[in-house]
């Protein structure tokens, strides 16, 4: 028996084993104790300015709608019809109106939520309009950002993002505006697959030539109250790579940042799925959100603070053609990764001493669903006992 194949009593310094990776079952239990109690950025206040403007967000079966009232106010629903279920809102964002009407059977409900008419009302026995307005969902805004959660967790928005709290003053989340609307697309790789990915230092210089010539050797991790925080100094000097040159040449001063981040990079991770790439220029959100247990949505967005200069504009488009080139290069790497783990040798694999982010998040989903510490995938029966009681816990 190979070492990979052993089962590791101390996990600590060990992947996530491949059967999570590719298990519907596991998946199941990943809904149960991660995803639904954790908080989800929808969007930000900006992406929906004007009352009537709405952003969805699907999650493992469950549907969001934010909207922004008549009054201003940002309210969060359910993107289900409380007549017979119907989705209400179809596509990512838009605008509708003065009012929400459900495809099917023309409920039509106010930017409030509360249900306005009802066609053939006289159909219904005791009809009271009250008790049929939009389901309400759990939401909460931080730097600018609307998040909501599908079912109470422990922690507040404010707890969760508590280690990224002065950052996202600093870099003034809260007053910046869409460079590009939110957009989605789906990856064939599980959820954890491109999180691992993201935090993974070791391969930078080997797959990134690009960030790589941009970042040199000053990556630098760290793991702050649970949340991972990668820092790289984008630097000076020549460099062969075009875009990488033109950036440093071009990127120029701003002038609310302190000297020491006029030119970091700073990636920030939370747990489960959620990133914040943080640069002078921009900033972006990234979301891996479980499709099934091999595919994801890799979901994401990109904000600025209004600043005309030309400089500032070349510096933005040359940011993202970097990190276009990085994103398809990460792309064919974790496909390769997820192809290996469905082969039968392979169990798990050793992590870097330096690899704290890999490190902590595969502790972190060993606490939170203990069974991810064995090697070898558990039996059927097993998982589904560990369901059947984590589902009962929830309820
Ligand atoms: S399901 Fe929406 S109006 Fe009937
Ligand atoms: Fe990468």
């Amino acid at each position: 028996m190979n070492v990979m194949t052993k089962p590791v009593a101390d996990q600590s310094g060990w992947s996530l084993p491949a059967w999570t990776y590719n298990d519907a079952q596991f998946m199941a239990l990943e809904r149960a104790n991660v995803f639904m109690p954790a908080w989800h950025l929808v969007c930000h206040v900006a992406d929906i300015a004007k009352p009537g403007d709405y952003q969805t967000f699907a999650m493992m079966g469950e549907r969001a709608l934010v909207l922004r009232g008549r009054d201003g106010q940002v309210r969060a629903f359910h993107n289900v019809c409380p007549h017979r279920a119907a989705r209400l809102v179809d596509g990512d964002t838009g605008n509708c109106g003065g009012r929400l009407t459900c495809p099917y059977h023309a409920w039509s409900f106010g930017l409030d939520g509360q249900l306005l008419s009802v066609p053939f009302i006289e159909e219904y026995d005791n009809f009271d309009k009250a008790e049929f307005g939009l389901f309400p969902l759990e939401h909460a805004i931080s730097g600018g950002f609307v998040y909501v959660r599908f079912q109470a967790g422990a922690d507040s928005l404010d707890q969760y993002l508590a280690p990224i709290a002065e950052e996202m003053g600093l870099y003034r989340f809260a007053e910046m505006e869409p460079l590009v609307p939110v957009r989605s697309r789906v990856r064939q790789v599980n959820w954890k697959n491109a999180c691992d990915n993201y935090v993974d230092a070791l391969h930078i210089r080997v797959a990134h030539p690009g960030l790589s010539s941009l970042v040199r050797d000053s990556y630098r991790l760290e793991v702050d109250r649970g949340v991972d925080k990668i820092y790289a100094e984008a630097g000076s000097g020549k460099s062969a790579h075009r875009s990488v040159q033109a950036y440093r040449d071009l990127l120029p001063q701003v002038d609310h940042l302190p000297p020491e981040r006029q030119r970091t990079w700073t990636y920030y991770r939370l747990f489960p799925g959620l990133m914040f790439d943080v640069y002078p220029d921009q900033i972006d959100f990234m979301q891996f959100i479980p499709l099934t247990a091999t595919s994801c949505i890799l979901r994401d967005g990109a904000y600025a603070l209004p600043d005309g200069r030309r400089e500032m504009q070349a510096a933005r488009y040359l940011n993202q053609r970097i990190n276009r080139d990085v994103n398809m290069e990460d792309k064919g790497l974790i496909e390769r990764v997820q192809d290996g783990m469905g082969t039968s040798r392979f169990a798990q694999g050793p992590l870097g001493r330096n690899e704290i982010c890999l490190r902590s998040f595969a502790q972190r989903m060993r606490q939170t669903i203990p069974i991810a510490a064995e090697p070898q995938r558990p039996s059927h029966e097993r998982l589904q006992a560990v369901l059947d009681e984590s589902c009962g816990d929830a309820a």
